[in-house]
């Protein structure tokens, strides 16, 4: 391992497309270079990820750790920290990663551990945000980057981005417009915490 370099993890479940945006943002901004950071492996929970290849393709280093193949939450977490500290992260990032962490995982990362969620937290918590923003009439949506604790999807808020909600949108247009600004908004945010 490269002594004094900042290692990013990046959890992943599925298309990894939030990855894939900070890999390019890590690449043409080069930070290696400007912030000594660098991302050190994608971890999957699910061995078909689409997201697993696309990472080998950018050349960076992919592991998985497949959920189904531990008895519990707690062995499964277990086994995932183990694989995510053998890469001695400054930062664990979840991207679409779709796991409910435990309590243990989430304190053992603490002050290092960030999430992407589409919906303007605190609203919308959880699964279908953007079928129940549709059904609440909200006018605006959008995608929050925050920091995790152990209450799912609450924990501080470090970015946001706001899509209008237009009058002839499904779940699937609007997931469409917010993903377009998580891709803009996570590797900015990624960033800025690496610079801290
Ligand atoms: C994104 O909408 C993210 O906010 C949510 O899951 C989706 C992941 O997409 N948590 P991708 O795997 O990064 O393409």
């Amino acid at each position: 391992m490269t002594s004094g370099m900042k290692n990013i993890v990046i959890l992943i479940s599925g298309a990894g497309s939030n990855m894939q945006a900070i890999a390019k943002a890590a690449e043409q901004e080069r930070w290696a270079k400007t912030l000594s950071a660098r991302i050190a492996c994608v971890i999957s929970n699910k061995p078909q990820a689409p997201g697993l290849a696309a990472a080998r393709d950018l050349g960076i280093a992919t592991q998985i750790v497949d959920h189904q193949q531990y008895a519990s939450r707690e062995h499964f977490d277990a086994a995932l920290q183990l694989a995510i500290d053998a890469c001695q992260p400054h930062l664990v990032v979840l991207a679409g990663f779709m796991r409910i962490l435990t309590p243990g995982f989430v304190a053992h990362y603490e002050g290092r551990l960030v999430n992407i969620h589409p919906s303007l937290l605190p609203a919308f918590a959880g699964l279908n945000t953007y079928q129940r923003a549709l059904d609440a009439g909200c006018k605006v949506a959008g995608a929050t980057v925050h920091r995790v604790t152990a209450d799912l999807d609450h924990g501080p808020i470090i970015a946001q981005a706001v899509v209008p909600v237009m009058p002839q949108d499904t779940a699937r247009m609007l997931a469409a417009r917010i993903l377009v600004q998580e891709h803009l908004m996570y590797p900015k945010a990624v960033r800025a915490l690496l610079s801290d």
